[in-house]
């Protein structure tokens, strides 16, 4: 089994203090930064684009995990490797081209993440499965943090998980929206093992991150 992950989303930090709480979730132990990047299009919110992310990175070495919620996609790959992202993670409703999308990050050199909508199948993605470094599962509608976690997507961890013994493949299983000490276990059980969470690290236990991400991680 997979050692569990936590990717803290940066979208519950102090937007104003977002280098010193980067640097915070590093000594807390994270194993990613997760960093939600919305257009005001694919999703009804707006957050950060490649300069902030190029500037943030500078001064950490932990790996940046970036989720684009960005329609054209594929345009804008690019800016995203350059500015420091390790993980790139598409919609494959964001894309003209899913199979051109994954090997313009594959050429890039950076990890290649898909992600599912709750309503999004995985027949989607089933033929790219062994091109793909991580699935990105959305346990919510995409666009806002602090939103309640879908159990029913539980179901498509599982499928992955038993189209990845059956093909011997290795790609991460990640989850993201409204993940919190109730919850992540059940997740983990059916085979997620990288866990995204915003609002539970950052507001739980008085906003003790440590704590939080720990508690999360031994789940
Ligand atoms: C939603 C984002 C998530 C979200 C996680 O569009 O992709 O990363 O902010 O935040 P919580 O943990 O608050 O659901
Ligand atoms: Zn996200």
């Amino acid at each position: 089994m997979k050692k569990i992950q936590i990717s803290p989303s940066i979208l519950s930090a102090d937007f104003s203090q977002l280098g010193k709480e980067i640097k915070r979730l590093e000594e807390a132990g994270a194993d990613f930064i997760h960093v939600d990047v919305m257009d005001g299009h694919f999703v009804p919110n707006l957050t950060i684009g490649p300069p902030v992310i190029k500037a943030l990175k500078k001064n950490c070495s932990i790996k940046f995990d970036v989720h684009l919620m960005i329609s054209p996609v594929h345009e804008f790959i690019e800016a995203y490797a350059e500015a420091g992202a390790d993980i790139i993670t598409i919609h494959p409703e964001a894309t003209e081209d899913l199979s051109a999308s994954i090997l313009k990050i594959k050429k890039l050199k950076k990890k290649v993440g898909v992600s599912l909508n709750p309503e999004t199948k995985v027949n989607v993605i089933k033929d790219y499965l062994s091109q793909i470094d991580l699935v990105l599962i959305m346990s919510v509608n995409p666009g806002f943090g602090g939103q309640k976690f879908m159990p029913k997507v539980l179901d498509k961890v599982k499928e992955l998980k038993d189209i990845q013994k059956n093909h011997n493949l290795n790609f991460d299983i990640e989850i993201d929206g409204g993940i919190n000490f109730e919850n992540s276990k059940l997740v983990i059980e059916a085979g997620a093992n990288i866990l995204v969470s915003g609002t539970t690290i950052f507001k739980s236990n008085n906003g003790n991150i440590k704590k939080n991400i720990d508690l999360l991680k031994s789940s």
